[in-house]
């Protein structure tokens, strides 16, 4: 079965994006590809840990036929996520031969997507491009969107434009091989996605979770496609976040500043986690929160193995001052996505540092 949404956007000309959730691999994708291609020669660019385990598969009627020349295998690491890899791989793509009757295919997780995404974004001052996630991270979230990007020695994601693909093929099949640490990452973002939007989707990662982790492809369709038509909609409404499309950010502005401050030895999802229940934790002692709530959200994490507390040798101040630096921080002031209830959120402005910082305190490991 096929799943199809829309991910309609204003502007001039309007620009749709359509997301294709392929959860037993029938053999619809590759005339869909084809009809979006329109003629396009496609260059597709694999993370190439996903290319060498997936290159056998590869000829079944579920995939697409791809042209070995056409194939780049992009060594896919955060430590790669460089401008320098965006010059390589467009250097090589000329030398292919792609130009303006051309389209990218990314094959990968978040690092391939937001990589190829920003190449695409410039190469030749635009090229058209598709998004095919591997992770759970990016099929929940990443690909769905369009912001692409790379890092710099100052800071993740400092280089970056919105672009949008043209089409998001997301194929369950892929998540087979994803090693489950992977899945567990991707899994905080599921359930920040189920916090923020979709109280349906939090009763449903409520219930005994055996499906979902034996990823069971009805399992991950439901959940895929909740996260995406919930993503589509923030999307929608606020393409290049200029207000709304924050709310994404529950649970990531506690979650960026211990990522940066443990030099990324704290993961994203781990990082996110700790962050949701800080978020929470806040909306609680500001009485906008019920405790039930915030009891229901640790639960959760720890079904999944997610951390709820923040690990030895973090000192709240330090925090604090990692998160008044973050980019996304607008004049000064710490703006704080926080949950109202299960399923809503607000944007909350104006929180004093020492409320924060007194959650904080109360949510350190000894
Ligand atoms: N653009 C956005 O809106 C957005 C949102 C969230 C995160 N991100 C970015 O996404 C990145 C993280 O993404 P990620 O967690 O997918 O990381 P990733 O792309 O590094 O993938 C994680 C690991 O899994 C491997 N892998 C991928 N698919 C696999 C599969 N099917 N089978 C086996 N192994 C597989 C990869 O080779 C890699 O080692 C970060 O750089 C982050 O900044 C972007
Ligand atoms: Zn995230």
């Amino acid at each position: 079965m096929t799943m199809k949404l829309a991910l309609d956007l204003p502007g001039t000309p309007p620009f749709s994006s359509q997301v294709v959730i392929d959860r037993d691999g029938d053999g619809a994708f590759p005339a869909t590809l084809e009809s979006c291609l329109q003629g396009r020669i496609a260059y597709w660019i694999w993370d190439e840990t996903v290319f060498s385990l997936w290159r056998e598969r590869l000829e079944g009627p579920s995939f697409p036929t791809i042209t070995p020349a056409h194939i780049i295998r992009f060594p896919a690491s955060e430590a790669n996520k460089r401008l320098t890899m965006v010059e390589r791989l467009a250097g090589d793509l000329l030398e292919r031969g792609a130009d303006r009757g051309s389209a990218l295919i990314a094959v990968g997780g978040g690092v391939t997507g937001d990589v190829v995404g920003f190449l695409a974004a410039i190469l030749l001052r635009g090229f058209p491009h598709i998004q095919g996630p591997t992770t759970l991270l990016a099929q929940v979230d990443s690909s769905v969107g369009g912001k692409t990007g790379v890092d710099l020695e100052q800071g993740k994601n400092l280089l970056g434009a919105f672009h949008q693909p043209q089409l998001i093929w997301m194929n369950l099949q892929f998540l087979e091989t994803l090693p489950p640490e992977e899945f567990r990452q991707g899994m905080a973002e599921v359930i920040k996605t189920a916090m923020l939007g979709d109280a349906t989707l939090w009763r449903y990662l409520e219930a005994p979770p055996g499906e979902l982790r034996c990823r069971e492809r009805e399992a991950l369709c439901q959940v895929d496609t909740a996260c995406c038509r919930l993503k589509a909609e923030v999307v929608q409404l606020d393409e290049k976040e200029a207000g709304h499309r924050r709310v994404l950010n529950l649970g990531h502005t506690v979650g960026h500043a211990l990522e940066r401050l443990s030099n990324y030895q704290i993961r994203h999802g781990d990082a996110v986690a700790i962050g949701l229940v800080a978020a929470a934790n806040l909306a609680v002692s500001l009485g906008n929160l019920a405790e039930e709530s915030l009891t229901r959200l640790e639960t959760l994490c720890r079904t999944w193995e997610l951390p709820v507390r923040i690990p030895p040798g973090f000192s709240p101040a330090a925090l604090l001052r990692a998160m008044q630096t973050d980019k996304k921080h607008i004049r000064g002031r710490l703006h704080f996505i926080l949950p109202v209830q299960i399923g809503r959120v607000m944007d909350y402005e104006g929180l004093r540092p020492e409320q924060l910082e007194a959650v904080l305190g109360r949510l350190l490991e000894p």
